[in-house]
């Protein structure tokens, strides 16, 4: 069997473009099996997999959970707000306890960038980083990347647009290597506050102009503005910021050639997007999340792959 070039999923960057490939053709297989009348499959009866959220979650956690139990995995799930990380306790030592309870797997989100990294270096588990502050969210860039190619065919040559808060999104910075390393051209759209300097160093255009990059693009991806992580004022009002960045139905309809919407959610309805927009036939957000599911099943089962477990 073809296998990963890595041990655990800590990012884009660590992986090889016949990585993606990987597991895209595997999620295709898995993507068929979910459309089935029985979803389930037994490929990891005798794995135990634990979610550990250290940060507010729903489509990402429920995503993970629903790809384990289809794959027959038990599953354990841990939430920062309900733990004893409030009563001072350490990553590693909270890691620790829980892998004493003989889990293979951990998915992590957390706060903190490098914290999937920094676990992966000193617990004895496969490591897959669910988000790990604004560094990385390589299932979500994994289901996106996948998700435009299912629309569009191969992502060589394709115009991709990153538009919004990139400062603060760990979508747009696994996003921009996951389509860089499968072809694609990326421009990043947003105000010059929100487009840190250094990203163009990774090989991407800047616009400040949306309906220029709108004209360019095959495919945008609307992100989120991520106000819990602004310390600052960034923009000066949240309207401005729609006018400017939001897309309506008018701004479609004026590019007069059809381009595919992505957004990871949760959506601001009225802010990046507005509701119109989200449920025209051009959004493929409910794609993302079918695919989500999909992708998941593939890295988990591709990473359990590797673990070296005795059958039984
Ligand atoms: C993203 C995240 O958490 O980084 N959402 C997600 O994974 N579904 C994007 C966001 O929060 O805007």
């Amino acid at each position: 069997m073809e296998q990963l070039s890595v041990n655990h999923l800590l990012g884009i960057k660590y992986l090889k473009e016949a990585d993606v490939q990987l597991i895209f053709e595997t999620a295709d297989r898995f993507k068929e099996v979910i459309n089935r009348p029985i979803k389930k499959v037994p490929s990891l009866r005798d794995i135990t997999i634990a979610n550990l959220f250290f940060e507010n979650s729903t489509r990402t956690k429920l995503s993970f959970e629903l790809a384990e139990k289809r794959l027959s995995a038990d599953v354990i799930n841990f939430s920062a707000s309900q733990s004893s990380v409030n009563k001072g306790e350490t990553l590693i030592d909270t890691v620790k306890n829980i892998l004493a309870m003989k889990v293979d797997v951990v998915v992590m989100r957390h706060p903190n960038p490098g914290a999937a990294l920094f676990l992966s270096k000193n617990v004895d588990a496969c490591i897959i980083n669910a988000g790990d502050g604004t560094h990385e969210h390589p299932s979500q860039a994994l289901l996106d990347a996948y998700s435009i190619k299912e629309k569009l065919g191969d992502l060589r040559g394709k115009k991709i647009a990153i538009v919004g808060d990139i400062l603060h999104s760990r979508v747009a910075l696994s996003n921009i290597f996951a389509l860089k390393m499968l072809g694609a051209e990326v421009m990043l759209c947003g105000p010059k506050s929100l487009i840190p300097k250094y990203h163009e160093a990774l090989g991407v255009s800047v616009s400040t102009d949306l309906m220029k990059t709108l004209k360019w693009c095959d495919a945008a991806n609307m992100l989120r503005v991520q106000s819990e992580r602004m310390d600052l004022n960034y923009f000066p009002s949240t309207r401005e910021y729609a006018q400017l960045y939001g897309l309506n139905a008018k701004k479609l309809m004026s590019l007069k050639k059809d381009i595919i919407l992505l957004h990871p959610g949760p959506i601001n309805r009225g802010v990046e997007i507005t509701s119109d927009v989200a449920d025209s036939k051009n959004a493929i957000i409910l794609d993302q999340v079918e695919n989500g599911v999909a992708i998941r099943m593939a890295i988990i089962y591709l990473l359990v792959a590797k673990l070296n477990i005795p059958s039984t």
